[in-house]
């Protein structure tokens, strides 16, 4: 979910609704917002998008009030309909909240408040939330942030929320633990949102709340920090933002999706700008220098992640163990953290994450820290909480990535683990000096080459054209390309909702090929280093089914090219880059074939960007 609140001189309505526009990509199921106009809360929501919300409001409510609350959601408890969007009052109808996260107990609380006479007009958790702050301020004749910070003490889950009171309505009350909150300092105005994205027009300066911190955010006064435990005082920590309006607008192109995809040349060119320098055979990234003994001793790398994240850390187990010859083992988030693993602290953690929240990585973080292994980031989000969490880490630079479908992130995933791989390579000795520098010159070039391959644009859509309406897909690769297939997968499920699946090519043959029929697409990706005859014998056994083939291959190719109803070029590079290359057609067919069928491609159903649950 996103939550944003506006407490200030001007209008909130128009800043609000700006703001959850951009926070869509947080969830998108329902949408709601609370003004206050000096005597009134005036509260309105609905179920689906924030265009729907505006469309609600001309009808529901007049705008104005200069503090507001307003919320998009990504539905937990609950199905998204109107009465489970937010914001929610109180039984007084004096208090209401926005709600981003999972309060783990509420049933308890529930069932304690019913006793009490409370009523709830939703299934969600954070109608209980607010009802148990309303029923400790009337019992303990406390203040709003005191009963705020009461309430939360009680609770078990994770929360990012903002209230506020009628009675007192020059303070908003925010708290956060596990989901992100970031309030905005502006000139007698604050901005508060689950990332900065709302407010960077107004203000460059703004606090990120650390987990169990809530902060009371009273106008022409300014901002108090409070640990929730202890009630100790915090001081505020403000940081200058780095990111700019450009960065989050779509600048011309139809979708995030698409803008993103052909940022990948530059963004992958910022992922290695300064970090290496081919010339003087040097690759140098502050996180790995400074704990280069901890990497070097290490009896594995255990990766953890989630999504295509999750997909980047399988390609960085073939690079890894390839160049530097350290085992690694790459584990679902989700399923490491519950399954009691083997850890020590001669493990070296490796958590990948474009967001930085993702609630599951986040807690195998936890875990593994606890366990006494090292653990080492690579977050796209900057002074996001996973980035914070670990002990050192390496950031994408992939720049703010909107669509939902992860395209920028991945290619700068990868890019950053190679730089840890082959620095690590050398400094253990693994590969020669001429290696090394061949490598670098290497990835030094994929900048260009991914711009080539972005040329096939028009091709694929011709391809999409012919596909669009296949109800199956099947995507083979083999080595490196491998997690790629699985990734080109789940690019067309996630968008288009194609069902897709990804496969070793090899392991075809023993199951997936009894899919194959004349009515079945199949994504092959046949470099001409990656196995290439194996991945040719895997093509002539779709063949000899009927199976329709789009080869993904390597400039110039001629064998796939009799064997394949189409085959996609890209540039040659080393197989151990071609990720970053075969990645890219796979990218835009999923894209070409989700608007041809009409699909919103940067928000697909029932996804979100940043799951802050687990
Ligand atoms: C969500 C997104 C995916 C993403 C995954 C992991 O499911 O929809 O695109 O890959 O989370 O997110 P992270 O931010 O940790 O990389």
């Amino acid at each position: 979910c996103g939550i944003v609140g506006y407490i200030g001189h001007r209008e909130a309505y128009p800043i609000i609704m700006k703001g959850l526009q951009r926070l869509e990509y947080r969830g998108y199921d329902s949408a709601g917002i609370a003004l206050f106009d000096g005597n009134n809360i005036k509260l309105s929501k609905t179920k689906g998008k924030v265009v729907d919300l505006e469309d609600r409001v001309a009808k529901e409510i007049n705008t104005e009030g200069s503090l507001g609350i307003g919320h998009t959601r990504w539905a937990t408890h609950g199905v998204p309909n109107d009465v489970n969007s937010h914001p929610h009052y109180s039984n007084s109808g004096n208090l209401v909240i926005i709600h981003n996260g999972i309060i783990e107990n509420y049933e308890s609380l529930k069932k304690e408040l019913t006793k009490r006479g409370y009523t709830f007009k939703s299934d969600t958790d954070t109608e209980v939330l607010i009802n148990l702050i309303e029923d400790v301020k009337k019992n303990e004749n406390t203040k709003l942030g005191k009963a705020v910070q009461i309430a939360l003490n009680q609770v078990v889950g994770a929360y990012a929320i903002a209230v506020f009171d009628k009675n007192k309505p020059n303070e908003i009350v925010v708290a956060r633990l596990g989901s992100p909150l970031a309030i905005g300092i502006g000139e007698d105005e604050f901005f508060i949102a689950s990332d900065a994205s709302p407010f960077i027009e107004y203000t460059k300066n703004a606090i990120y709340l650390e987990d169990e911190e809530m902060a009371i955010v009273r106008r022409n006064k300014g901002v108090k920090i409070r640990k929730i435990k202890d009630d100790s005082l915090v001081d505020p920590y403000i940081q200058e933002l780095q990111i700019n309006l450009e960065q989050i607008e779509k600048g011309g192109f139809d979708h995030f999706m698409l803008k993103e995809i052909y940022e990948q040349p530059s963004a992958i060119q910022d992922t290695f700008r300064g970090r290496m320098l081919p010339k003087d055979a040097i690759i140098k990234m502050a996180g790995v220098e400074d704990n280069m003994k901890t990497f070097l001793n290490a009896d594995r790398i255990i990766v953890v992640a989630c999504g295509t994240s999750w997909h980047a850390g399988l390609v960085s187990e073939y690079i890894f163990e390839n160049l530097a010859r350290i085992p690694v083992e790459v584990e679902y988030a989700s399923e490491f953290r519950y399954r009691n693993p083997v850890i020590t602290d001669k493990d070296v953690v490796i958590a990948i994450s474009q967001s930085g929240e993702t609630a599951d990585t986040l807690a195998a973080i936890k875990l593994a820290k606890s366990k006494g292994a090292f653990v080492f980031g690579v977050c796209n989000v900057v002074g996001s909480s996973i980035a914070r969490e670990t002990d050192a880490g390496a950031y994408t630079h992939a720049g703010p990535e909107i669509g939902v479908a992860s395209t920028k992130a991945f290619t700068t995933q990868i890019t950053v683990l190679t730089l840890i791989a082959l620095r690590l390579a050398r400094a253990k000795g693994t590969i020669t000096s001429t290696e090394f520098r061949h490598h670098m010159i290497e990835l030094e070039l994929i900048p260009e080459k991914v711009k080539k391959a972005l040329e096939s644009d028009d091709y694929v859509r011709s391809i999409a054209e012919i596909y669009k309406d296949a109800s199956n897909f099947l995507y083979l690769g083999r080595g490196y390309n491998f997690p790629v297939a699985l990734e080109g997968a789940l690019k067309l499920k996630e968008i288009s909702y194609i069902h897709a699946e990804g496969y070793p090519a090899a392991e075809m043959k023993h199951g997936p090929i009894a899919l194959i029929d004349e009515n079945m697409p199949i994504v092959v990706i046949a470099t001409r280093k990656g196995h290439y005859d194996k991945v040719v014998s895997n093509i002539e056994e779709i063949k000899s089914r009927s199976g329709k083939i789009i080869g993904i291959v390597t400039e110039g190719d001629t064998t796939v090219k009799k064997l394949a109803d189409h085959v996609i070029e890209v540039p040659e590079s080393l197989e151990l880059l071609s990720p970053l290359l075969t990645t890219i057609p796979l990218q835009l067919l999923s894209y070409h074939i989700a608007v041809m069928l009409d699909k919103n491609v940067d928000q697909p159903r029932n996804l979100a960007k940043s799951v802050t649950v687990e």
